[in-house]
């Protein structure tokens, strides 16, 4: 038999996200075809410090390691002899938001010369940043909803002009959302300019990069795309109707019961095709790899509007890029196959 593949599924992390980081990773750990994979999970503290994970060494019972649970050199996790003497051979990014999924943690990995799963430094830094994925959109003439962006020492300099912009170019209602997080977090919306001037004060304390964007009133949508033989496709688009809250904020994303997908969603055949031609131009204007899931808004007014490329998409038992894969007939361990089988 063949030796088995190494894989260290990094997980956890800084961000604001880490608790469904935590989730993703432990579903990807489970998932992982123990045939083929050795896996090594690293749990990445809130300090960046790395951690061989004791409780998912025990429920996956992988032999051989008794250092479990063990502080390891921090930043040079693949190198270290805790892992023993073999090294890692590909490392699963599980992680989301600030550090893991915006360029950093790939930067180290290159300069490891270690094998990462995903999009590379720049792609990645790129889609985490919805000014400058905006303008690689624009650049591609792909669609998306207008916005101005500041940031706190804008606010603070002059919060008239900036009211004065909003009122002019993006009206009300408005979408003030930070820059660069992911799972609606920080993100709201609002009806009037002192609302704004409200959520603008409340969430530049913790985000000092935001955006006021239009409200697009429609049907929410995303859709993953999936690269094999190194060329990307389309997963089934999936309609996203939020139960919980207003709209697909935190609590509509995560709580039980909390959203509805419909997947593949029940758009009109012309719609479904083109939200995926638009998550196939936006994973290659932004030049992701490995995998990436768009999402879009399906406006009243019949157009369609990219709002982000995350490129490392919930995997969680119930996430939407599993999901769509499924639906293509693609399960959660072939899905992971498919993603590393890119990475390496
Ligand atoms: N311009 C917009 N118009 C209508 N709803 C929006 C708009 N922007 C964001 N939303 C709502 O907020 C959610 C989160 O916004 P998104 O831009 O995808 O950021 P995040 O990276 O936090 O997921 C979306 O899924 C959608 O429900
Ligand atoms: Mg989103």
């Amino acid at each position: 038999m063949s030796k088995k593949i190494r894989v260290g599924v990094i997980y956890g992390g800084p961000s604001a996200e880490r608790a469904i980081s935590l989730i993703t990773g432990k579903a990807i750990c489970e998932n992982l075809d123990k045939k083929k994979y050795d896996v090594i999970p690293l749990e990445m503290s809130k300090d960046k410090k790395f951690f061989l994970d004791n409780n998912y060494y025990k429920q996956l019972n992988a032999p051989g390691h008794k250092s479990t649970g063990k502080k390891i050199a921090a930043l040079v996790p693949v190198k270290s002899n805790d892992l023993g003497k073999d090294k890692i051979d590909v490392v699963f990014l599980a992680l989301h938001g600030t550090y893991g999924e915006d360029g950093k943690i790939q930067s180290i990995l290159e300069s490891l010369g270690v094998k990462y799963t995903g999009s590379g430094v720049l792609a990645s830094a790129l889609a985490m940043n919805k000014v400058f994925s905006s303008q690689i959109y624009f650049a591609n003439g792909l669609p998306f909803p207008e916005f101005i962006n500041f940031k706190k020492s804008g606010w603070k300099n002059d919060k008239a002009k900036i009211l004065a912009e909003v009122k002019n170019k993006i009206g009300y209602p408005c979408v003030l959302k930070p820059v660069d997080q992911g799972s609606a977090v920080g993100v709201s919306i609002v009806k009037t300019e002192p609302e704004l001037a409200k959520a603008i004060l409340k969430t530049i304390k913790k985000f000092p990069w935001l955006m006021v964007q239009k409200f697009i009133k429609g049907r929410e949508a995303t859709c993953g795309v999936l690269e094999q033989s190194g060329s990307p496709f389309p997963l089934p688009p999936t309609e996203i109707i939020a139960n919980a809250g207003e709209f697909y904020d935190y609590k509509s994303k995560y709580s039980k019961g909390g959203s509805t997908h419909i997947c593949p969603a029940n758009f009109e055949e012309h719609i479904n095709e083109q939200i995926q031609t638009l998550a196939v131009q936006a994973h290659i204007a932004l030049g992701c790899a490995g995998m990436s899931r768009t999402d879009i808004m399906v406006g009243d007014d019949g157009k369609l509007y990219v709002l982000e490329t995350n490129t490392i998409p919930g995997m969680t038992p119930t996430s939407l890029f599993p999901e769509a894969a499924g639906k293509a007939g693609i399960n959660f361990m072939k899905m992971l196959d498919v993603i590393i089988k890119a990475a390496i």
